[in-house]
Protein backbone atom coordinates (compact mmCIF):
# COMPACT_ATOMS: atom_id res chain seq x y z
CA UNK A 1 0.00 0.00 0.00
CA UNK A 2 1.42 3.74 -0.86
CA UNK A 3 -0.33 6.62 0.49
CA UNK A 4 0.56 9.20 3.12
CA UNK A 5 -1.74 10.16 6.33
CA UNK A 6 -1.67 13.56 6.90
CA UNK A 7 -1.48 15.50 10.24
CA UNK A 8 -4.78 16.56 11.16
CA UNK A 9 -5.86 12.49 9.95
CA UNK A 10 -3.70 11.24 12.48
CA UNK A 11 -4.55 13.34 15.41
CA UNK A 12 -8.38 12.41 14.40
CA UNK A 13 -7.05 9.04 14.85
CA UNK A 14 -4.51 8.94 17.69
CA UNK A 15 -7.66 11.07 19.09
CA UNK A 16 -7.44 10.91 23.40
CA UNK A 17 -3.47 9.82 23.02
CA UNK A 18 -2.59 11.81 26.06
CA UNK A 19 -5.34 9.89 28.25
CA UNK A 20 -4.65 6.33 27.26
CA UNK A 21 -5.11 4.16 30.41
CA UNK A 22 -2.30 3.25 32.30
CA UNK A 23 0.49 6.38 30.80
CA UNK A 24 0.47 8.30 34.00
CA UNK A 25 4.31 7.93 34.59
CA UNK A 26 5.28 7.55 30.88
CA UNK A 27 6.56 10.57 29.18
CA UNK A 28 4.35 12.48 26.12
CA UNK A 29 6.41 10.64 23.28
CA UNK A 30 5.86 7.40 24.75
CA UNK A 31 2.09 7.59 25.51
CA UNK A 32 2.26 9.15 21.37
CA UNK A 33 4.75 6.41 20.17
CA UNK A 34 2.19 3.92 22.14
CA UNK A 35 -1.00 5.68 20.74
CA UNK A 36 0.45 4.99 16.89
CA UNK A 37 1.42 1.27 17.85
CA UNK A 38 -2.03 0.83 18.95
CA UNK A 39 -3.58 1.95 15.72
CA UNK A 40 -1.23 -0.18 13.41
CA UNK A 41 -2.35 -3.35 15.58
CA UNK A 42 -6.14 -2.33 15.06
CA UNK A 43 -5.56 -1.97 11.57
CA UNK A 44 -7.16 1.26 11.74
CA UNK A 45 -3.67 3.12 10.16
CA UNK A 46 -2.49 0.83 7.46
CA UNK A 47 0.92 -0.03 6.96
CA UNK A 48 2.86 1.46 4.27
CA UNK A 49 1.60 4.81 4.76
CA UNK A 50 3.79 7.81 5.36
CA UNK A 51 3.03 9.94 8.07
CA UNK A 52 3.32 13.40 8.36
CA UNK A 53 6.39 15.13 8.69
CA UNK A 54 7.08 16.19 12.29
CA UNK A 55 6.66 19.41 12.14
CA UNK A 56 2.98 18.96 11.10
CA UNK A 57 1.85 16.56 13.43
CA UNK A 58 3.23 18.63 16.41
CA UNK A 59 1.24 21.27 14.76
CA UNK A 60 -1.99 18.90 14.51
CA UNK A 61 -1.85 17.34 18.07
CA UNK A 62 -0.42 20.92 19.60
CA UNK A 63 2.40 19.79 21.18
CA UNK A 64 6.22 20.19 20.82
CA UNK A 65 8.37 18.82 17.78
CA UNK A 66 10.88 17.75 19.97
CA UNK A 67 8.14 15.11 21.40
CA UNK A 68 7.10 13.96 18.43
CA UNK A 69 10.84 13.59 17.14
CA UNK A 70 11.71 11.30 19.94
CA UNK A 71 7.97 9.20 19.35
CA UNK A 72 8.86 8.61 16.34
CA UNK A 73 12.78 7.57 17.22
CA UNK A 74 10.98 4.96 19.66
CA UNK A 75 8.41 3.81 16.80
CA UNK A 76 11.86 3.50 14.62
CA UNK A 77 14.02 1.40 17.52
CA UNK A 78 10.80 -0.79 17.79
CA UNK A 79 10.46 -1.26 14.05
CA UNK A 80 6.85 0.21 13.74
CA UNK A 81 8.32 2.91 11.29
CA UNK A 82 10.82 2.80 8.80
CA UNK A 83 12.42 6.03 7.85
CA UNK A 84 14.47 7.79 4.74
CA UNK A 85 16.16 10.91 5.12
CA UNK A 86 14.63 13.51 3.23
CA UNK A 87 11.70 11.07 1.87
CA UNK A 88 9.48 10.63 5.21
CA UNK A 89 8.53 7.62 7.42
CA UNK A 90 6.56 4.49 6.81
CA UNK A 91 4.57 2.44 8.92
CA UNK A 92 5.84 -0.93 9.47
CA UNK A 93 5.35 -4.24 11.70
CA UNK A 94 8.55 -5.30 13.74
CA UNK A 95 10.18 -8.23 11.76
CA UNK A 96 7.96 -7.61 8.65
CA UNK A 97 5.36 -10.04 10.20
CA UNK A 98 2.54 -10.61 7.85
CA UNK A 99 -0.33 -13.13 8.78
CA UNK A 100 -2.18 -14.67 5.99
CA UNK A 101 -5.39 -12.91 5.39
CA UNK A 102 -6.33 -15.04 2.38
CA UNK A 103 -6.48 -18.89 1.68
CA UNK A 104 -8.96 -21.43 1.65
CA UNK A 105 -11.61 -20.63 3.88
CA UNK A 106 -14.33 -23.42 3.93
CA UNK A 107 -17.28 -24.54 5.96
CA UNK A 108 -16.21 -28.21 7.89
CA UNK A 109 -18.44 -30.81 7.37
CA UNK A 110 -17.45 -31.95 11.29
CA UNK A 111 -20.30 -32.27 12.88
CA UNK A 112 -19.53 -32.34 16.32
CA UNK A 113 -17.44 -28.59 15.52
CA UNK A 114 -19.18 -25.54 15.97
CA UNK A 115 -18.49 -23.42 13.02
CA UNK A 116 -18.19 -19.79 13.96
CA UNK A 117 -15.84 -19.08 10.46
CA UNK A 118 -18.83 -19.20 8.35
CA UNK A 119 -20.96 -16.41 8.52
CA UNK A 120 -24.24 -18.02 6.93
CA UNK A 121 -27.62 -19.69 7.88
CA UNK A 122 -28.74 -23.24 6.77
CA UNK A 123 -31.81 -23.41 4.09
CA UNK A 124 -35.21 -21.66 5.03
CA UNK A 125 -37.65 -24.34 5.06
CA UNK A 126 -39.09 -23.06 1.78
CA UNK A 127 -36.41 -24.19 -0.21
CA UNK A 128 -37.65 -27.65 -1.02
CA UNK A 129 -40.87 -26.05 -2.03
CA UNK A 130 -39.63 -24.27 -3.82
CA UNK A 131 -37.08 -26.74 -5.46
CA UNK A 132 -39.82 -28.98 -6.38
CA UNK A 133 -41.45 -26.11 -7.93
CA UNK A 134 -38.58 -25.39 -9.90
CA UNK A 135 -38.86 -28.99 -11.58
CA UNK A 136 -42.23 -28.07 -12.93
CA UNK A 137 -40.89 -24.92 -14.36
CA UNK A 138 -38.53 -26.61 -16.24
CA UNK A 139 -39.72 -28.39 -19.44
CA UNK A 140 -40.06 -24.42 -20.58
CA UNK A 141 -36.51 -24.15 -20.63
CA UNK A 142 -35.27 -27.54 -22.02
CA UNK A 143 -36.26 -26.86 -26.10
CA UNK A 144 -33.09 -24.34 -25.81
CA UNK A 145 -29.66 -25.05 -24.99
CA UNK A 146 -29.73 -23.24 -21.80
CA UNK A 147 -26.97 -20.60 -21.85
CA UNK A 148 -28.13 -17.78 -20.86
CA UNK A 149 -24.70 -15.46 -19.55
CA UNK A 150 -26.72 -12.63 -18.21
CA UNK A 151 -29.48 -15.21 -16.58
CA UNK A 152 -32.66 -15.90 -17.41
CA UNK A 153 -35.25 -13.34 -17.80
CA UNK A 154 -37.64 -14.20 -14.87
CA UNK A 155 -34.82 -14.29 -12.26
CA UNK A 156 -33.48 -11.20 -13.84
CA UNK A 157 -37.19 -9.56 -13.35
CA UNK A 158 -37.31 -10.79 -10.09
CA UNK A 159 -34.16 -9.32 -9.07
CA UNK A 160 -35.04 -5.90 -11.03
CA UNK A 161 -38.19 -5.24 -9.42
CA UNK A 162 -36.69 -5.51 -5.63
CA UNK A 163 -34.84 -3.12 -6.49
CA UNK A 164 -37.03 -0.85 -7.93
CA UNK A 165 -39.15 -1.41 -4.38
CA UNK A 166 -36.37 -0.87 -2.38
CA UNK A 167 -36.84 2.90 -4.87
CA UNK A 168 -34.00 2.06 -6.93
CA UNK A 169 -36.02 2.20 -10.74
CA UNK A 170 -34.11 -0.76 -12.05
CA UNK A 171 -34.47 -2.71 -15.50
CA UNK A 172 -34.04 -6.87 -16.19
CA UNK A 173 -31.34 -5.48 -18.35
CA UNK A 174 -29.40 -4.09 -16.09
CA UNK A 175 -28.88 -7.06 -14.30
CA UNK A 176 -26.66 -9.70 -14.56
CA UNK A 177 -27.22 -12.81 -12.31
CA UNK A 178 -23.84 -14.71 -11.92
CA UNK A 179 -23.08 -18.02 -9.49
CA UNK A 180 -23.19 -15.90 -5.98
CA UNK A 181 -21.62 -12.83 -4.88
CA UNK A 182 -18.51 -13.82 -5.05
CA UNK A 183 -18.60 -13.98 -8.94
CA UNK A 184 -20.27 -11.03 -9.43
CA UNK A 185 -17.29 -9.42 -7.62
CA UNK A 186 -14.79 -11.40 -9.55
CA UNK A 187 -16.39 -10.67 -12.71
CA UNK A 188 -16.49 -6.70 -12.02
CA UNK A 189 -13.01 -6.89 -11.10
CA UNK A 190 -12.20 -8.68 -14.59
CA UNK A 191 -13.91 -5.64 -16.59
CA UNK A 192 -13.12 -2.82 -14.68
CA UNK A 193 -9.44 -3.40 -13.11
CA UNK A 194 -6.31 -4.21 -14.73
CA UNK A 195 -3.85 -5.72 -13.13
CA UNK A 196 -2.17 -3.89 -10.59
CA UNK A 197 -4.74 -1.19 -10.20
CA UNK A 198 -5.55 0.50 -7.29
CA UNK A 199 -8.62 -0.18 -4.95
CA UNK A 200 -9.78 1.06 -1.60
CA UNK A 201 -11.40 -1.27 0.68
CA UNK A 202 -12.31 -0.92 4.36
CA UNK A 203 -10.38 -2.62 7.22
CA UNK A 204 -11.53 -5.04 8.25
CA UNK A 205 -13.42 -6.27 5.05
CA UNK A 206 -14.96 -9.43 4.19
CA UNK A 207 -11.53 -11.44 3.30
CA UNK A 208 -12.45 -13.43 0.07
CA UNK A 209 -13.09 -10.37 -1.45
CA UNK A 210 -9.37 -9.82 -0.66
CA UNK A 211 -8.32 -12.96 -1.95
CA UNK A 212 -10.72 -11.68 -5.29
CA UNK A 213 -8.52 -8.65 -5.34
CA UNK A 214 -5.03 -10.43 -4.58
CA UNK A 215 -6.46 -12.53 -7.72
CA UNK A 216 -6.67 -9.29 -10.03
CA UNK A 217 -2.85 -8.62 -8.71
CA UNK A 218 -4.35 -5.49 -7.07
CA UNK A 219 -2.67 -3.02 -5.10
CA UNK A 220 -5.00 -2.29 -1.96
CA UNK A 221 -5.11 0.47 -0.10
CA UNK A 222 -7.30 0.29 3.67
CA UNK A 223 -9.61 2.65 5.30
CA UNK A 224 -10.08 2.16 8.77
CA UNK A 225 -12.84 1.48 9.94
CA UNK A 226 -14.14 2.82 13.90
CA UNK A 227 -14.89 -0.78 16.30
CA UNK A 228 -18.25 1.38 17.80
CA UNK A 229 -18.42 4.07 15.29
CA UNK A 230 -17.54 2.62 11.53
CA UNK A 231 -16.63 4.85 8.50
CA UNK A 232 -15.18 8.13 9.72
CA UNK A 233 -16.51 10.30 7.05
CA UNK A 234 -13.44 13.14 6.68
CA UNK A 235 -10.90 10.22 7.01
CA UNK A 236 -12.89 8.16 4.33
CA UNK A 237 -13.69 11.09 1.77
CA UNK A 238 -9.94 12.02 2.49
CA UNK A 239 -8.60 8.49 1.20
CA UNK A 240 -10.57 8.72 -1.59
CA UNK A 241 -9.07 12.58 -2.58
CA UNK A 242 -5.71 11.36 -1.82
CA UNK A 243 -5.11 7.95 -3.39
CA UNK A 244 -7.42 8.57 -6.21
CA UNK A 245 -8.26 4.61 -6.45
CA UNK A 246 -9.63 2.79 -9.78
CA UNK A 247 -12.26 1.20 -7.93
CA UNK A 248 -13.59 1.27 -3.91
CA UNK A 249 -15.00 -1.97 -2.59
CA UNK A 250 -17.41 -0.94 -0.01
CA UNK A 251 -19.85 -3.11 2.57
CA UNK A 252 -22.07 -0.38 3.27
CA UNK A 253 -24.87 -2.42 5.13
CA UNK A 254 -23.99 -4.25 8.17
CA UNK A 255 -20.73 -4.70 7.12
CA UNK A 256 -19.35 -7.82 7.41
CA UNK A 257 -17.75 -7.99 9.90
CA UNK A 258 -18.27 -5.26 12.37
CA UNK A 259 -21.99 -5.22 11.43
CA UNK A 260 -21.76 -1.24 10.88
CA UNK A 261 -24.78 0.51 8.43
CA UNK A 262 -23.72 3.49 6.67
CA UNK A 263 -25.64 6.43 6.80
CA UNK A 264 -27.50 7.67 4.11
CA UNK A 265 -25.09 11.50 4.18
CA UNK A 266 -22.05 9.59 3.85
CA UNK A 267 -23.40 7.61 0.81
CA UNK A 268 -24.50 10.44 -0.90
CA UNK A 269 -20.53 12.19 -0.18
CA UNK A 270 -18.95 8.96 -1.56
CA UNK A 271 -20.87 8.78 -4.36
CA UNK A 272 -19.92 12.55 -5.21
CA UNK A 273 -15.94 12.21 -3.98
CA UNK A 274 -15.93 8.75 -6.06
CA UNK A 275 -17.31 11.39 -9.02
CA UNK A 276 -14.78 13.97 -8.66
CA UNK A 277 -11.98 11.35 -8.83
CA UNK A 278 -12.78 9.07 -11.17
CA UNK A 279 -13.34 5.93 -8.96
CA UNK A 280 -15.95 3.66 -10.01
CA UNK A 281 -17.64 2.29 -6.64
CA UNK A 282 -18.46 -1.58 -6.39
CA UNK A 283 -21.68 -1.95 -3.77
CA UNK A 284 -21.76 -5.02 -1.78
CA UNK A 285 -25.01 -5.52 -0.67
CA UNK A 286 -24.90 -9.16 0.74
CA UNK A 287 -26.50 -8.05 3.56
CA UNK A 288 -29.28 -5.37 2.85
CA UNK A 289 -32.26 -7.74 3.48
CA UNK A 290 -31.48 -8.45 7.18
CA UNK A 291 -32.03 -5.40 9.09
CA UNK A 292 -33.14 -6.00 12.80
CA UNK A 293 -34.98 -4.07 15.93
CA UNK A 294 -36.84 -1.91 13.11
CA UNK A 295 -33.55 -0.42 11.61
CA UNK A 296 -34.75 1.50 8.50
CA UNK A 297 -32.28 1.05 5.55
CA UNK A 298 -30.93 4.67 4.30
CA UNK A 299 -31.49 4.27 0.31
CA UNK A 300 -29.36 2.48 -1.75
CA UNK A 301 -25.97 3.86 -2.77
CA UNK A 302 -27.00 3.57 -6.32
CA UNK A 303 -29.51 6.13 -5.50
CA UNK A 304 -27.24 9.12 -5.62
CA UNK A 305 -25.57 7.87 -8.47
CA UNK A 306 -26.04 10.01 -12.37
CA UNK A 307 -22.70 9.20 -13.79
CA UNK A 308 -23.17 5.17 -13.50
CA UNK A 309 -19.99 4.59 -11.18
CA UNK A 310 -22.15 2.40 -8.77
CA UNK A 311 -21.59 -1.30 -9.59
CA UNK A 312 -23.70 -2.97 -6.98
CA UNK A 313 -23.32 -6.88 -6.18
CA UNK A 314 -25.63 -9.18 -4.10
CA UNK A 315 -26.76 -12.58 -3.82
CA UNK A 316 -29.29 -14.93 -2.65
CA UNK A 317 -26.29 -16.39 0.16
CA UNK A 318 -27.49 -14.54 3.22
CA UNK A 319 -31.09 -14.09 3.23
CA UNK A 320 -31.96 -17.82 1.52
CA UNK A 321 -29.18 -20.25 1.18
CA UNK A 322 -25.51 -19.74 0.20
CA UNK A 323 -25.73 -23.40 -1.60
CA UNK A 324 -27.70 -22.09 -4.11
CA UNK A 325 -24.86 -20.26 -5.69
CA UNK A 326 -26.84 -16.99 -7.55
CA UNK A 327 -26.03 -13.62 -6.89
CA UNK A 328 -26.48 -11.22 -9.29
CA UNK A 329 -24.85 -7.69 -10.77
CA UNK A 330 -26.95 -4.44 -10.72
CA UNK A 331 -25.29 -1.82 -13.74
CA UNK A 332 -25.78 0.45 -16.44
CA UNK A 333 -27.15 -1.99 -19.20
CA UNK A 334 -23.93 -1.48 -21.54
CA UNK A 335 -21.70 -2.83 -18.29
CA UNK A 336 -24.28 -5.16 -18.12
CA UNK A 337 -23.17 -6.36 -21.50
CA UNK A 338 -19.93 -5.98 -21.25
CA UNK A 339 -19.66 -8.09 -18.28
CA UNK A 340 -21.67 -11.01 -20.15
CA UNK A 341 -18.55 -10.90 -22.91
CA UNK A 342 -16.11 -11.44 -19.82
CA UNK A 343 -18.28 -13.94 -18.58
CA UNK A 344 -17.99 -16.24 -21.55
CA UNK A 345 -14.37 -16.52 -20.85
CA UNK A 346 -14.80 -18.04 -17.40
CA UNK A 347 -18.15 -20.49 -16.65
CA UNK A 348 -20.72 -19.28 -19.65
CA UNK A 349 -23.79 -19.08 -17.37
CA UNK A 350 -25.32 -19.96 -14.14
CA UNK A 351 -27.13 -22.89 -13.85
CA UNK A 352 -31.17 -22.75 -14.98
CA UNK A 353 -32.31 -24.92 -12.73
CA UNK A 354 -30.99 -22.86 -9.19
CA UNK A 355 -32.53 -19.82 -11.26
CA UNK A 356 -35.69 -21.18 -11.76
CA UNK A 357 -35.23 -22.36 -7.27
CA UNK A 358 -34.34 -18.00 -6.91
CA UNK A 359 -37.40 -17.00 -8.46
CA UNK A 360 -39.70 -19.38 -6.86
CA UNK A 361 -37.79 -17.93 -3.33
CA UNK A 362 -37.93 -14.46 -4.19
CA UNK A 363 -41.88 -14.60 -4.76
CA UNK A 364 -42.24 -15.66 -1.32
CA UNK A 365 -39.22 -13.08 -0.13
CA UNK A 366 -41.42 -11.16 2.22
CA UNK A 367 -42.53 -13.85 4.29
CA UNK A 368 -39.10 -15.65 4.17
CA UNK A 369 -36.67 -12.66 4.67
CA UNK A 370 -39.01 -11.88 7.93
CA UNK A 371 -38.65 -15.41 9.39
CA UNK A 372 -34.95 -14.74 9.00
CA UNK A 373 -35.02 -11.65 10.50
CA UNK A 374 -36.60 -12.96 13.85
CA UNK A 375 -34.30 -15.93 13.96
CA UNK A 376 -31.19 -13.79 13.30
CA UNK A 377 -32.51 -11.81 16.32
CA UNK A 378 -32.79 -14.14 18.73
CA UNK A 379 -29.63 -16.01 17.99
CA UNK A 380 -27.88 -12.49 18.15
CA UNK A 381 -29.16 -11.91 21.96
CA UNK A 382 -28.05 -15.21 22.56
CA UNK A 383 -25.12 -14.71 21.40
CA UNK A 384 -24.47 -11.24 23.38
CA UNK A 385 -26.19 -12.82 26.58
CA UNK A 386 -24.17 -15.21 26.79
CA UNK A 387 -20.93 -12.98 26.07
CA UNK A 388 -21.97 -10.33 28.81
CA UNK A 389 -22.12 -13.55 31.24
CA UNK A 390 -19.04 -15.64 30.16
CA UNK A 391 -16.89 -13.16 28.83
CA UNK A 392 -17.63 -9.66 30.17
CA UNK A 393 -14.26 -8.06 29.03
CA UNK A 394 -14.90 -8.27 25.46
CA UNK A 395 -16.24 -5.32 23.86
CA UNK A 396 -18.84 -5.70 21.34
CA UNK A 397 -21.12 -2.53 19.59
CA UNK A 398 -24.76 -4.24 19.05
CA UNK A 399 -25.42 -4.69 15.17
CA UNK A 400 -28.87 -3.54 13.70
CA UNK A 401 -28.36 -6.11 10.99
CA UNK A 402 -26.02 -8.70 9.32
CA UNK A 403 -25.20 -11.51 10.39
CA UNK A 404 -21.56 -10.85 12.64
CA UNK A 405 -20.43 -9.14 15.77
CA UNK A 406 -17.26 -7.74 16.02
CA UNK A 407 -16.00 -8.17 19.53
CA UNK A 408 -12.72 -6.50 20.63
CA UNK A 409 -11.01 -8.62 23.05
CA UNK A 410 -8.97 -8.18 26.26
CA UNK A 411 -5.54 -8.76 24.22
CA UNK A 412 -4.31 -9.35 21.26
CA UNK A 413 -5.09 -13.21 21.14
CA UNK A 414 -7.26 -13.87 18.39
CA UNK A 415 -5.04 -16.33 16.74
CA UNK A 416 -3.55 -17.66 19.56
CA UNK A 417 -7.63 -18.36 20.95
CA UNK A 418 -8.84 -19.25 17.41
CA UNK A 419 -5.72 -22.13 17.33
CA UNK A 420 -6.74 -23.18 20.59
CA UNK A 421 -10.46 -23.22 19.77
CA UNK A 422 -10.25 -25.82 17.03
CA UNK A 423 -8.68 -28.09 20.27
CA UNK A 424 -12.00 -27.88 21.53
CA UNK A 425 -14.23 -28.13 18.74
CA UNK A 426 -14.85 -24.43 18.08
CA UNK A 427 -13.77 -22.63 14.37
CA UNK A 428 -12.70 -19.13 14.48
CA UNK A 429 -12.30 -17.22 11.60
CA UNK A 430 -9.49 -14.32 14.10
CA UNK A 431 -9.32 -10.90 13.32
CA UNK A 432 -6.24 -10.75 11.27
CA UNK A 433 -7.84 -12.42 8.46
CA UNK A 434 -10.20 -9.55 7.54
CA UNK A 435 -7.71 -7.37 7.11
CA UNK A 436 -4.70 -7.03 5.12
CA UNK A 437 -1.42 -6.80 7.04
CA UNK A 438 -1.86 -9.43 10.18
CA UNK A 439 -3.27 -6.40 12.65
CA UNK A 440 -6.90 -6.62 14.29
CA UNK A 441 -5.15 -9.35 17.27
CA UNK A 442 -7.97 -7.31 19.06
CA UNK A 443 -10.71 -8.49 17.88
CA UNK A 444 -12.74 -11.78 16.32
CA UNK A 445 -15.78 -11.98 14.39
CA UNK A 446 -18.34 -13.97 15.54
CA UNK A 447 -21.17 -14.99 13.68
CA UNK A 448 -24.89 -15.28 15.02
CA UNK A 449 -26.14 -17.54 12.17
CA UNK A 450 -25.84 -21.02 13.92
CA UNK A 451 -28.70 -21.96 16.61
CA UNK A 452 -28.92 -20.02 20.12
CA UNK A 453 -27.60 -23.22 22.16
CA UNK A 454 -25.00 -24.33 19.65
CA UNK A 455 -23.95 -20.32 20.13
CA UNK A 456 -24.14 -20.34 24.08
CA UNK A 457 -22.55 -23.63 23.95
CA UNK A 458 -19.69 -22.31 21.80
CA UNK A 459 -19.00 -18.96 24.10
CA UNK A 460 -18.70 -21.69 26.83
CA UNK A 461 -16.23 -23.48 25.23
CA UNK A 462 -14.45 -19.81 24.49
CA UNK A 463 -14.34 -18.75 27.78
CA UNK A 464 -12.77 -21.79 29.42
CA UNK A 465 -9.52 -21.59 26.90
CA UNK A 466 -9.34 -17.42 27.23
CA UNK A 467 -8.57 -17.82 30.43
CA UNK A 468 -6.24 -20.99 29.75
CA UNK A 469 -4.24 -19.06 27.18
CA UNK A 470 -3.25 -16.48 29.96
CA UNK A 471 -1.08 -19.41 31.30
CA UNK A 472 -0.09 -20.80 28.32
CA UNK A 473 3.42 -20.55 27.06
CA UNK A 474 3.35 -16.46 25.89
CA UNK A 475 5.89 -17.87 22.52
CA UNK A 476 2.70 -19.26 21.41
CA UNK A 477 1.16 -16.41 20.94
CA UNK A 478 3.30 -14.68 18.70
CA UNK A 479 3.70 -17.01 15.87
CA UNK A 480 1.78 -15.76 13.24
CA UNK A 481 -1.22 -17.18 12.22
CA UNK A 482 -1.65 -19.19 8.38
CA UNK A 483 -5.23 -20.80 7.62
CA UNK A 484 -5.04 -22.57 4.61
C1 LIG B 1 -19.73 -9.19 2.08
C2 LIG B 1 -19.85 -10.49 1.36
N1 LIG B 1 -19.75 -10.52 0.03
C3 LIG B 1 -19.85 -11.67 -0.65
C4 LIG B 1 -20.05 -12.87 -0.02
C5 LIG B 1 -20.10 -14.12 -0.83
O1 LIG B 1 -21.42 -14.41 -1.10
P1 LIG B 1 -21.87 -15.56 -2.10
O2 LIG B 1 -22.06 -16.78 -1.27
O3 LIG B 1 -23.15 -15.04 -2.67
O4 LIG B 1 -20.82 -15.72 -3.14
C6 LIG B 1 -20.18 -12.89 1.37
C7 LIG B 1 -20.37 -14.17 2.08
O5 LIG B 1 -20.04 -14.28 3.25
C8 LIG B 1 -20.07 -11.68 2.09
O6 LIG B 1 -20.16 -11.64 3.41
Amino acid sequence: MTGQVRGVQLARLLGQWHALPGRRRSPDYAALAGAVRGLLADGRLPLGVRLPAERELAEALRISRTTVTAAYRQLRETGHLASRRGAGSWTMLPGNHRVASTGLWTPLDDREMLDLGVAALAAPPQLLSAARAATEDLPRYLSGAGYHPTGIIELREAVADAYTARGLPTSAEQIMVTSGTQHALDLVLRLALAPGGTVLVESPTYPNALAALAGRRARVSTHGLAADTGWEPDLLLGSLRQTRPKLAYLIPEFQNPTGHLMPATLREQVVAAAHAVGTDLIIDESFVDLSMDGTELPPPVATYDRHSRVISIGGMSKPYWGGLRIGWVRASAPQVQRLAAVRVGVDMASPVLDQLVAVHLLADAEAIVADRRVQLAVQRDALLGALAHRLPEWRVTVPRGGVTLWAELDGPVSSALARAAEEVGVRLAPGPRFGLDGTMERFLRLPFTLPAADLVEAVERLAAIRYDLDRADRQRWREPAVIA
